[in-house]
């Protein structure tokens, strides 16, 4: 298939379709992928902190047979200046697959051209395509396997979430809506791409600065943190340009009947979304997170099995 998983954007329709076939017999049948990848080791380089990826590709890879290697940027060379290209060629020598999770994108896609093992997105300043993927394949669980047609609504801050929704979206045949402030538009590369891909499947992109008009009529409703990490000193100003961005209990109930809500996680109640709505029987964030397990053991498996 592929070395590497950067972008859901570089992964076909059918491919997705595969990864959400392979993470859902995962997740029913566990013990019959318990030594799938054993022996391989996974090296996990972290420059930015995280709970759910950090856990859940470790113990992933520990039910896979394997073991995690977690690399504080802090604590290895890399932090204190060796260059990727040093860091990959030598990492490629010792371990079988790296994950990474990095501020620059360019960290990530160099990693990926020196190694020679697979190397897996683990979040980067532009995209998080591990946790979009779970969220389609929380929703493909949640709906049904056809998707053609269902509505996904974004609200927010248009960053690294944002773009990997907006990549996966026509991968399983859904029509997504994004809705930022006018200051906070998504990457226009990633939107002609992504729109590029909506256009030759049939799907839509809306791209809009109206909250209720991403939302009417919406199968999903997903937004995330206004300040994401590395913009902790535009924490306050986000604050005041993001006021009326809340998705509560009247934006909801714009959306469809049977619409659920999506975070990533963490989420900031009271600010992005309210308590009562997050909290709610709508919401799915815990299926979410628990996925991010079966489907990135999926990933590991589908690029590191021999
Ligand atoms: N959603 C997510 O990636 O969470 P962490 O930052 O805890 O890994
Ligand atoms: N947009 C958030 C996602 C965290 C999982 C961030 O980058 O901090």
């Amino acid at each position: 298939m592929h070395k590497d998983f950067i972008e859901i954007h570089d992964y076909s329709a059918a491919e997705v379709m595969q990864i959400f076939e392979l993470a859902a017999d995962i997740k029913a049948n566990p013990q019959s992928y318990r030594r799938t990848l054993e022996g391989q080791t996974l090296a996990m380089i972290f420059e930015k902190s995280s709970t759910r990826t950090r856990v859940s590709f470790e113990v992933g890879m520990f039910q896979l047979g394997g073991h995690a290697l977690f690399l504080s940027s802090r604590d290895i060379q890399l932090g204190r200046g060796e260059p990727i290209y040093d860091t990959a060629k030598v990492l490629s020598r010792y371990i079988d697959g790296i994950m990474a999770r990095t501020f620059a994108h360019k960290t990530v896609t160099d990693l990926a051209e020196y190694s020679t093992v697979p190397v897996i997105n683990g979040l980067t300043d532009l995209s998080h395509p591990c946790q979009a993927t779970t969220d389609y394949f929380t929703a493909w669980e949640h709906f049904g396997k056809n998707l053609k047609g269902r509505k996904i609504a974004y609200v927010g801050d248009g960053n690294n979430m944002a773009h990997s929704l907006l990549f996966g979206a026509s991968k399983v045949g859904m029509d997504i809506a994004i809705a930022t402030p006018a200051a906070y538009q998504c990457d226009p590369v990633v939107v002609a791409q992504a729109q590029a891909d909506a256009d030759a499947a049939g799907t839509r992109v809306i791209i809009t600065s109206s909250m209720e008009e991403a939302v009417a009529g919406a199968d999903i409703v997903e937004t995330d943190v206004w300040a994401s990490m590395g913009q902790e000193a535009e924490a306050q100003k986000r604050q005041q340009d993001f006021a009326g961005w809340k998705v509560d209990k009247r934006v909801m109930s714009l959306a469809g009947k049977e619409a659920i809500f999506m975070h990533c996680l963490p989420a900031h109640r009271g600010e992005e979304v309210s308590a009562e709505v997050i909290d709610s029987e709508q919401s799915v964030i815990y299926d979410e997170a628990e996925n991010r397990l079966h489907v990135q053991k999926a990933i590991m498996v589908t690029l590191m099995k021999r």
